[in-house]
């Protein structure tokens, strides 16, 4: 329906015909299951109208369904659950209005006990409103969806029933002994009565009786609590010594209860597991259990790609373990309480939480917070937050929301949050900027500080790393309680994280700097079928959805079905727990660090290997050491005399030796590479160095030509540049080096076809014309060296908009008798075109040279602010293999610190090697195919290898949201000298 008032008077009423109502999937998104659409913008709402006021035409959708309500529960209390519904639900049972729901992310329950005929059939209507005042404060960036997508289902219990339990496990006796705090509510739909008691039994967790016998607590009448119909029990016990819940080893406990009326009899019983754990805020840290704790966080939606909002449980699960396996230690729940079951993955696989409340008034920031008008609707948003999700112990911190500015609503909020749960400190990012002002408009010198009411921790998105130094090292600065944990950072967008490690540098050397959480782990895309028949990953506009943001709903570590980016890698890594953090080459001793805060290494297998160029020397496994976590132990590795003449690394390579909750045996944890010196060598493996054989130069109508023994090359005029490269009979060169500065522009260089990017390098680009820019040859000219040895020297003039001598780019080749050519380059690069996307050639292979093998960093993709989990070893693949298929195409592959490479086709290699810098991709795609292509289906790989070698590419940085690449990881103007070698030779 288009109208709510006209549904709800044409369609609830019990007498209508259901007969041909169609069928959709509850839990669901009636958005994906062919009524509407999906529409994704970020920051705007999707309509014009202004707070409180919402469209007309207002998608409505009428859930109805029979059910019988059995026999036996005559003379109970009947409930119907919603887990959520966007955007607002009112619920009708047998055509009679029960209530109305709003908070789409949290349950709605309705007693229908009155409404309801025992051992009969009952109709129940749902109806779910797609937009409503709750809009504007759930405004996400996010898809807008639409529907109930998380369980319904109806339960009774007898009229006097537990209405609430609240569990804490603190700790007591410097952290060593546990204190359950316990408060039990009961309800009981009429005038409350003395007598009733409710018995409490603690499980551990091997189920073991934690009590001899079960705490009984009476509810008191002087107990009273306000109500004349509820009654609290509360008491408190302690627990001797018991497993501490920690994100490394997440004990839980199971707390039993029964309530028994006033004749003794039990009633009813429940059950919730625990944990005995504690979270505190001082001196500049944020303490679990005691200890302070690295926060390896990464902020989480609900998103499925087929299912939108309505996660099945498989997928959670499979999410979980996923950051797990990575290293990941904490989770927020950006923005909303998420599907409950997530908090229980959480509690037992062990992730630390941030739980936020349902709002985000984005469009509206720093208004609705501060107006009366919407403060209930602020309050509830807490209130119902903390008693869906009090009991978790994985939830270490309570958040009031996101981007909603702070105003006397979120005082409000936080207000009763502490007053209801002590145990547990609060974020709220708004609060700590200078009030009053927008993120852009602070002050100079700002440092962030106040907002304590509403924020224990300091949480800021997306920070420089000059304001967290500055933060970190402020001496005069205030605020030496709390700790500074990034609510957001390191945007995932596409390829990207670069930057990182600066990043994990800084949390390593400055107290207070307590880690983050990365924006964010799913891609949101949408599975839906392109023109070629092939399934492909919607965004935004992809609908027809307008207005809307893009790709931006595509910015996660991993894919919609979390295959992981390459660029996790690098977190992982960077958070592994174990670590070699110095290593005496001259003694062969190695410090190995526990970095864990809880568990010792008792489990972990360190497994070394000698390597030179990827050959191993010698290789071996540790015997098990017990370090105890935050602490380091030299161990000696026993290594053999190195007698190897080339680049000689020391690897190593921690595996778990136990299965677990998130990992089988043998589970990578992480690795580290300690470089022992030795000289760089040129030589691939297996090079069957031709022999020397007099050179023919022969001058052409096309240019010049260089015939050896079984090989010749062709420079031409018309190109300036060696145009064919023939070898053993064979083509392997359909064009030679050209100088190539452009990339498939990645996301963080600009956002193609979004508007606003003028002051990204991407506009900088397009605005110095580099994609139109133009190669002007200068004359090839040949000499015979003394040596036997041909020199061909060509040169090109890269001209654009910006600049007609933008690069001017020398290479001349000095061709070897045996066949290979050494490759000098000077580029000298104008002022106006400082910070290129890259600095290097690209050759087109002949199609066939499909297998690639390569000296250098790998094996997953690395670039110069991105590599510190890159090892270099000797790797191998196929070019096919190097496509990373990002959801809005984009540069990718690349492979930094390079010692060579080789391609083949089974016959012959071609090699290239470098003394100095290299970095190279291999692809059957060109930069200019990944600019031009908006979603995976607009790519047609190429027959040719397309073979992109670089004296520099240009880092990666964050700034689709966040800061850029830092200069370092830039490319200066002026000159640049670089060369390589290429060569032939049969397999
Ligand atoms: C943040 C926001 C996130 C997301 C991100 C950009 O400002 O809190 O919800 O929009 O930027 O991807
Ligand atoms: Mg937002």
């Amino acid at each position: 329906h288009g109208r709510p008032e006209v549904a709800i008077a044409e369609d609830v009423a019990v007498e209508t015909n259901r007969g041909s109502w169609a069928e959709v999937t509850v839990p669901g998104n009636w958005t994906l299951q062919g009524y509407g659409a999906p529409h994704y913008t970020n920051v705007m709402m999707p309509f014009q109208d202004e707070p409180p006021l919402v469209p007309k035409e207002n998608p409505t959708g009428i859930y109805s369904r029979e059910i019988e309500i059995p026999k036996d529960w005559a003379g109970r209390r009947v409930v119907l659950h919603f887990g959520g519904a966007e955007s607002v639900l009112a619920v009708y049972v047998n055509g009679t209005f029960v209530g109305v729901g709003k908070d789409c992310r949290l349950p709605s329950e309705f007693d229908i006990t009155s409404h309801v005929r025992v051992g009969k059939k009952n109709l129940v209507c749902a109806v779910v409103i797609k937009w409503s005042d709750a809009s504007f404060v759930e405004d996400q960036d996010q898809w807008w969806m639409a529907g109930l997508h998380r369980e319904v289902f109806v339960y009774s219990t007898a009229p006097v029933h537990i209405a609430d339990v609240f569990a804490v496990g603190d700790l007591e006796n410097n952290y060593r002994d546990g204190r359950l705090r316990l408060t039990v509510k009961i309800a009981f739909g009429r005038m409350a009565e003395a007598g009733w008691s409710v018995s409490a039994r603690l499980l551990d967790p091997a189920g073991k009786a934690v009590f001899k016998k079960p705490l009984v607590a009476p509810f008191s009448m002087g107990g009273w609590t306000g109500s004349p119909h509820r009654l609290e029990a509360r008491f408190e016990e302690s627990v001797k010594n018991p497993s501490l819940w920690s994100a490394e080893s997440p004990a839980l406990y199971k707390l039993v209860l029964t309530l028994r009326d006033p004749q003794g009899k039990p009633v009813e019983s429940t059950a919730t597991r625990i944990g005995f754990r504690s979270v505190e805020v001082r001196d500049r840290q944020l303490l679990i259990n005691g200890r302070k704790v690295m926060i390896h966080g990464v902020n989480r939606h609900d998103h499925h790609h087929t299912k939108g909002k309505a996660l099945d449980r498989e997928t959670m699960r499979l999410d979980a373990v996923t950051m797990k396996q990575h290293n990941f230690n904490a989770v927020r729940c950006s923005h909303y309480p998420n599907d409950p079951h997530w908090l229980d993955l959480c509690d037992e696989i062990g992730l630390y939480v941030i739980d936020e409340a349902n709002l985000e008034a984005h469009a509206y920031y720093g208004q609705l917070g501060h107006e009366s008008l919407w403060a209930p609707a602020f309050l509830d948003r807490a209130v119902r937050m903390v008693e869906r999700d009090k009991n978790h112990p994985s939830v270490i911190l309570w958040s009031l929301g996101n981007e909603t500015g702070y105003g006397a609503n979120q005082d409000g909020m936080a207000g009763w949050i502490r007053g209801r749960d002590a145990s547990r400190p609060l974020h709220y990012e708004p609060g700590i900027w200078t009030q009053g002002l927008s993120m852009e408009e602070q002050p100079e010198n700002f440092i962030y500080e106040g907002g304590d009411h509403v924020t224990d921790i300091v949480c800021p998105m997306y920070p420089t790393l000059d304001s967290l130094v500055k933060w970190a090292t402020d001496k005069k600065h205030p605020d030496q309680r709390r700790p500074l944990i990034m609510c957001e950072y390191s945007h995932a967008m596409g390829n990207s994280n670069g930057g990182l490690a600066d990043y994990y540098d800084l949390f390593e050397k400055h107290p207070g700097l307590q880690g983050g959480f990365i924006w964010e782990w799913i891609d949101h895309g949408l599975l839906q079928t392109g023109p070629d028949g092939k399934p492909f990953w919607a965004y935004g506009g992809d609908f027809g959805d307008k207005p809307n943001d893009l790709n931006f709903v595509c910015d996660g570590l991993v894919w919609p079905d979390r295959t992981p980016h390459p660029g996790i890698q690098e977190f992982r890594h960077l958070a592994q727990p174990i670590k070699v953090t110095k290593f005496d080459a001259k003694n062969r001793i190695a410090t190995i660090s526990n970095r864990r805060d809880f568990t010792d290494s008792s489990d972990v297998r360190i497994a070394w290997r000698l390597q030179c160029e990827g050959n191993t020397l010698a290789k071996g496994v540790l015997p098990t050491v017990k370090i105890a976590p935050g602490e380091s132990l030299q161990v000696a590795i026993p290594l053999p005399k190195i007698s190897s003449h080339g680049e000689v690394f020391l690897d190593f390579r921690y595996t778990t030796t136990r299965d677990s909750a998130w990992c089988g045996r043998a589970h990578v944890l992480g690795w580290d590479q300690i470089p022992l010196g030795g000289k760089r060598t040129e030589a691939a493996p297996a090079v069957a160095m031709r022999k020397a054989a007099p050179l023919e130069l022969e001058k052409t109508a096309a240019g010049i030509r260089v015939l050896g023994t079984g090989f010749d090359l062709s420079f031409s005029e018309s190109t300036g540049r060696l145009d064919a490269f023939h070898f053993d009979g064979q083509n392997v060169l359909i064009s030679g080096p050209a100088l190539q500065v452009w990339r498939g522009a990645t996301d963080n260089d600009g956002i193609k076809g979004w508007s606003g990017q003028d002051g990204k390098p991407l506009g900088r680009w397009l605005k110095a014309g580099l994609p139109d820019a133009t190669l002007s040859p200068g004359p090839v000219r040949a000499r015979r060296e003394k040596s036997g040895e041909i020199t061909v020297t060509c040169s090109h003039v890269l001209g654009c908009k910006a600049s007609d001598k933008g690069v001017v780019h020398r290479h001349s080749y000095r061709i070897r008798t045996d066949g290979s050519v050494v490759v000098e380059n000077v580029f000298v690069v104008d002022k106006l075109l400082a910070d290129l996307p890259r600095l290097g050639v690209r050759l087109f292979v002949a199609p066939g040279f499909e297998h690639l093998h390569w000296l250098g960093r790998g094996p997953f993709d690395n670039y110069s602010d991105r590599q510190r989990a890159a090892i270099v070893d000797a790797f191998s693949g196929t070019v096919s293999g190097q496509y990373v298929p990002y959801i809005l195409p984009q540069e990718h592959g690349n492979r930094t610190d390079t010692r060579w490479l080789t391609l083949d086709n089974g016959s012959i290699r071609l090699r290239v090697s470098a003394p100095g810098p290299l970095e190279f991709s291999a692809s059957h795609f060109t930069a200019e195919d990944l600019f031009a292509a908006f979603h995976t289906y607009d790519l047609t790989p190429r027959k040719e290898t397309v073979l992109n070698l670089d004296f520099r590419q240009r880092g990666l940085g964050t700034a689709s949201c966040g800061p850029d690449a830092s200069p370092a990881y830039r490319i200066p103007a002026g000159r640049h000298e670089w060369s390589y070698v290429i060569a032939a030779e049969k397999m």
